[in-house]
């Protein structure tokens, strides 16, 4: 166990009928509020109305800055920055999964500085002061709402990079289950698989493998993710279902899970955002693709550490009659029994099944180095990438 600082700030307000303490857990932060919001599904669902309502009653001025879409756009964050200037805004609302909240913690640090806000993405400049950001979490996957990060991609270079800060984490975060009730198959699926990618990073990475509370923690989660999944694919409205997918994504990638563990890395996080860039696929399937080719490639690195997660998380039966065959075998089965369950819940498993074919592999691999560099993840070349790419197809 290395040594640690655990310090999450934001409160989480979490369950059925808490979407009216929105009004009030705003006017704590700030009078006027940029309100961020995707494309429709707010107000399809109903929800619109009731966060207006709420910030109206709690006598909050609200600036709309909606149409945030999946794998959020850089030129959408400058408008918004640009609205949050010229209106003078002293808080930034959430409404939306993590595409939303992303754009709003970037429209958060960008309206407090002069220059453009990509240079907090590229390195070259950090932040030092933010707007409060509170959020609504509507789909349980990236952990944005209690995680001080942020993913953008820039159309002009086709980069999806991200950053994060401690003074962008959200002050608040209303979770209310039931809103996910109208979150659509896919993306319930898509979901669940990034909450077991964010487990699985630090899991892999860590050099430091006598955590026992972190690796059980952990296996609980990848298995609290894929039961609550597929609660929620037979019964879309199963309240227990929703919340415990919800808290499980939240936990997943609020800092607790790498607690103790030193130095981890996000590498399949890297390739992915690669795809997302170039292809613009949802960021679960992305990683339904990744996390396997990257797992088949960590099998020649470190055996020990999938057959580990094997212990943890294969059927008891199916783990006790490998058992004899040694690591390879239980590894090998660790990897099959994540890629048939991402099949299961039909998150895509191969490039091919996403329409990306095989001579796109050098130019994937070169847009990942981008990022390679700037998470520091210097282990990994254009050739190492392009490996793991080819056990991908
Ligand atoms: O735009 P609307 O109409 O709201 O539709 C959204 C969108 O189409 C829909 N949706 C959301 N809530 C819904 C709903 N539909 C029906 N009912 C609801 N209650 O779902 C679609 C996907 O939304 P999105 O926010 O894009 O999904 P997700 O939460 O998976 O966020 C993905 C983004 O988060 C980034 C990813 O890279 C990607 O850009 N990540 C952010 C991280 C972070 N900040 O810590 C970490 C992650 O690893 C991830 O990289
Ligand atoms: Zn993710």
């Amino acid at each position: 166990m290395q040594n640690f600082v655990f310090h999450n700030p934001t409160k989480i307000i979490f369950g059925r009928n808490t979407i009216p303490s929105i009004g009030s857990e705003t006017i704590a932060l700030g009078q006027k509020a940029l309100l961020v919001y995707g494309q429709g599904s707010m107000k399809e669902s109903g929800l619109y109305e009731e966060v207006m309502n709420s910030l109206a009653d709690a006598c909050v001025i609200v600036v709309e800055h909606g149409g945030v879409r999946s794998n959020p756009l850089l030129d959408h964050v400058q408008q918004g920055i640009a609205k949050a200037k010229q209106e003078g805004v002293d808080v930034i609302v959430a409404v939306g999964g993590g595409s939303v909240i992303d754009t709003a913690k970037a429209i958060a640090a960008g309206s407090v500085v002069e220059h453009d806000v990509w240079k907090f993405f590229t390195g070259k400049k950090s932040v030092k002061s933010a707007l409060p950001v509170l959020t609504v979490l509507t789909l349980a996957a990236a952990g944005s709402e209690m995680n001080s990060g942020m993913v953008i991609t820039n159309q002009d270079t086709q980069e999806k990079f991200g950053f994060g800060h401690r003074l962008l984490y959200p002050k608040t975060s209303i979770l209310d289950p039931e809103i996910t009730y109208t979150v659509p198959p896919d993306y319930t699926a898509y979901g669940a698989v990034d909450a077991i990618a964010h487990v699985l990073e630090f899991y892999m990475t860590t050099q430091d493998t006598d955590t026992p509370v972190q690796a059980r923690f952990m296996e609980g989660l990848i298995l609290n993710a894929m039961e609550s999944c597929e609660r929620c694919l037979a019964d879309p409205r199963d309240y227990g279902g929703r919340a415990n997918l919800m808290w499980t994504a939240t936990l997943a990638l609020n800092g607790l899970t790498a607690a103790g563990l030193g130095r981890v890395g996000f590498p399949m996080h890297m390739i992915e955002h690669s795809l997302s860039a170039l292809y613009d696929v949802p960021h679960g399937a992305g990683l339904s693709v990744v996390m396997p080719g990257w797992l088949q490639w960590y099998l020649y690195q470190d055996t020990a550490r999938i057959a580990r997660l094997g212990q943890g998380i294969l059927p008891s039966a199916q783990f006790q009659q490998l058992a004899g065959q040694g690591e390879r075998a239980v590894a090998e089965q660790t990897i099959a029994f994540l890629r048939t369950w991402f099949s299961k819940v039909h998150s895509p498993v191969t490039l091919t099944e996403m329409n990306i074919p095989a001579e796109d592999i050098p130019r994937i691999a070169e847009n990942a180095l981008g990022l390679a560099k700037v998470w520091r993840l210097n282990q990994y070349s254009q050739a190492i990438i392009e490996e793991i790419l080819r056990g991908c197809i």
